[in-house]
């Protein structure tokens, strides 16, 4: 009886988790930024020490590919900078900003020469454009 009832009770639990991720009011936009965040972990992890700079040419590449395609679809919804009553043109350009700093990143990666302290340097930038958005247009809610 015992038994059933901790089954039962981890079944409720792992249901009332489910309708929980299934339910939240995730805009278009968070949906995207998510997507970026996870690349953007990735990247962190790809600049951080001399070895991992090393072996992570193609991994850079591709996410820097992948974030620069996101960007691109979150710089044409216009939510975001309806609700701050603020232009569109400025939210595409700090939209812009990141692109480019993710461009900046992929091509120092595919350089010959290029040291793990240059793509430190370029992730840092890089970072500084999400922040520079949020500011902005990502006040909380
Ligand atoms: C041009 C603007 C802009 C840039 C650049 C930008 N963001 Fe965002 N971000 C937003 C807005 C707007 C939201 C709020 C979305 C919402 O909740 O509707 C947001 C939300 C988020 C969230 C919360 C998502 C959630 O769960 O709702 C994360 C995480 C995030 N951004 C990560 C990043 C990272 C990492 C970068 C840089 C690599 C970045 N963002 C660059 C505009 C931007």
């Amino acid at each position: 009886m015992l038994r059933k009832f901790a089954i039962l009770s981890v079944t409720l639990i792992t249901l009332a988790g489910l309708s929980f991720a299934a339910d939240d009011d995730e805009t278009p936009t968070g949906k995207i930024m998510e997507q970026i965040q996870n690349k953007t972990n990735a990247l962190r992890k790809a600049t951080r020490t001399k070895a991992d700079f090393a072996k992570s040419t193609k991994v850079i590449t591709t996410d820097t590919e992948a974030v620069v395609k996101l960007a691109k679809e979150a710089r044409e919804i216009k939510e975001p900078a309806e609700k701050e009553k603020k232009p569109l043109a400025a939210y595409q350009k700090l939209m812009d900003d990141m692109i480019k700093s993710a461009e900046d990143l992929s091509k120092l990666a595919n350089k010959s020469g290029s040291t793990q302290i240059q793509a430190k340097e370029a992730f840092t930038a890089y970072t500084k454009t999400c922040a520079a958005c949020h500011e902005v247009f990502k006040k909380d809610e």
